[in-house]
């Protein structure tokens, strides 16, 4: 009997079941409307501009109160007296002029680099302990912020350096890897030694999808809290909860790399008063701690620098920035990414499938599905990351998840990839294995993946 048209019969229906195995089921891993991030929110954009556009919808009146905003934003604020005096009383001291300095295009800011002004970094500081408030500790003389620069005439507090250790490290397959260890240290410190302080260094994050976050009624963040970890995954978080000043009480905190602000507005409010130095109706003392006294007597800006209605434009600005839809979303690496992604439990922080309620801001942003991938919870990162310098109830190891949407076009807008709090990160792949912690367990995942499936997790976040 001749097999071999049998044999070959064979083969063929082998190849092309396996064919149909890795292939078919890969694209039904696509969910309807997974690209939608924001519902009808979002804008489909990959240029540099893609994190400055406006949600769809908003009134003419609206769209006026955004570009009122937007250029209160973006453009450079001067020192007291001016010409301009709707821009003026930067400082005395600060860290940059304008907001856009350091958000560039609604975008992440860069790392520390020594002897330039910030792009988008800042150093927060305190003593050990909290106020009745919960607040951090100001250092005598500094406050809780260095600022670096100063208006003409008077003294900036401090420089803040940075220097780089490598670590080394492999994957599964043998594959290396190196990161690079911040450390951080003052010099010309005009006040007194800074030495011993606690340290919290910060890099500006995209300014994207606030307003969404905004809307989120409390039980729609609580719901991922799993404080004693009853479901024995290593994963716990917990809501910080933070002082508002507006209202006298403390709220669940949503902004900031630990979730240390609760409001849009005071988040806007507390920008710039301690980076650019402008004083608001919810800070209204200049940030001159005792004994800067030349920083205390300079010229200010009038009695509110910010107006209140300079201060409403520029939250609403922030509130209804839009974010980008997603990209190659039904790339087959994407779709497998996805999957992993999953598995490996990074869902379980970089959460999904929340949803608003009702928005002080528009009703634009009410009832709306999003996938922000963040439980907006905060969380115990490890001994690599800690900055040890607690922030109201977050410790010195736990930071908020943050939202990776809009990740991918980082690169597009600001031409770079440093990623996590202070920008240590050069790109996705070292952000991942800096994870420790509560995410140990997604991190030994990733490590122990093959090439390939790395790439695809890789695509996925980049799908973002
Ligand atoms: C010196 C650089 C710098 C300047 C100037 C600056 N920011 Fe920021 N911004 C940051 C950093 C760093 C963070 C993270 C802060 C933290 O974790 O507490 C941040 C956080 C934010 C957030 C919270 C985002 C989030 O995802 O939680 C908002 C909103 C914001 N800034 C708005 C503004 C506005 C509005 C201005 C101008 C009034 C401004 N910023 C000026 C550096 C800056
Ligand atoms: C226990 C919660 C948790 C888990 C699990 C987790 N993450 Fe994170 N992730 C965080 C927190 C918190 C940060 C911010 C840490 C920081 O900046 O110090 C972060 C930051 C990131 C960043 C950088 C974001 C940015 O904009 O700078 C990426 C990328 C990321 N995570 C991907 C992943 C992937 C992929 C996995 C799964 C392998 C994962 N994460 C698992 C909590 C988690």
């Amino acid at each position: 009997m001749n097999h071999k048209p049998y044999i070959l019969f064979l083969l063929i229906s082998v190849l092309s079941c396996e064919k149909d195995d890795m292939y078919v089921p890969v694209k039904s891993l696509y969910e309807e409307g997974e690209e939608f991030l924001t519902g009808n929110l979002g804008v489909n954009a990959t240029s540099g501009e893609a994190f400055g556009f406006e949600i769809l919808g908003l009134t003419e009146i609206q769209q006026v109160s955004f570009g009122t905003g937007n250029s209160l934003f973006s453009q450079n604020w001067v020192s007291a007296p001016a010409s301009t005096t709707a821009r003026d009383g930067l400082g005395p001291t600060f860290n940059a002029r304008a907001c856009a300095n350091c958000h560039f295009k609604d975008g992440r800011g860069s790392p520390l680099v020594n002897g330039q002004n910030s792009s988008g970094f800042l150093m927060r500081i305190s003593l050990p302990g909290q106020d009745a408030n919960g607040n951090a500790i100001p250092v005598p003389n500094y406050g809780e912020q260095i600022q670096d620069r100063s208006n003409f005439g008077i003294p900036f507090e401090a420089k803040v350096n940075v220097s780089y250790d490598n670590i080394y490290g492999f994957y599964a397959d043998g594959t290396t890897y190196e990161l690079r260890n911040p450390t951080y240290t003052f010099t010309e410190q005009q006040y007194g030694s800074l030495s011993g302080v606690e340290t919290s260094p910060r890099i500006a994050t995209q300014t994207i999808g606030l307003g969404l976050i905004d809307a989120l009624p409390d039980a729609e963040i609580l719901k991922f809290v799993d404080e004693f970890d009853s479901n024995n995954d290593g994963i716990s978080g917990r809501a910080n909860y933070t002082y508002d000043i507006e209202s006298n009480t403390q709220k669940m905190g949503r902004y900031g790399w630990k979730a240390n602000v609760a409001t849009l507005k005071q988040q806007v409010a507390s920008a710039f008063h301690g980076d650019m130095g402008l004083t608001s109706s919810l800070f209204t003392e200049n940030n001159c701690p005792t004994p800067q006294q030349d920083c205390f007597d300079a010229p200010s800006g009038g009695e509110l620098e910010v107006t209140d209605t300079q201060l409403d434009r520029v939250t609403f600005y922030q509130a209804t920035l839009a974010v980008p839809n997603r990209r190659n979303f039904q790339e087959e690496s994407v779709l497998k990414g996805r999957k992993l992604f999953n598995e490996m439990n990074c869902i379980s922080c970089h959460a999904t499938n929340q949803k608003t309620g009702s928005s002080k801001f528009t009703p634009l942003l009410d009832d709306t599905r999003i996938r922000p991938y963040s439980d907006f919870l905060l969380h115990d990162m490890g001994e690599a990351l800690a900055d040890n310098r607690s922030d109201f109830l977050a410790t010195g190891q736990e930071w908020r998840t943050q939202p990776l949407w809009g990740i991918g076009l980082i690169d597009a807008v600001n031409n770079h990839t440093f990623l996590l709090h202070d920008g240590r990160a050069r790109n996705i792949e070292e952000a991942i294995l800096w994870h420790g912690g509560e995410a140990d367990n997604s991190k030994l995942s990733f490590k122990n993946l093959s090439a390939e499936d790395r790439q695809n997790v890789l695509d996925f976040i980049n799908s973002l």
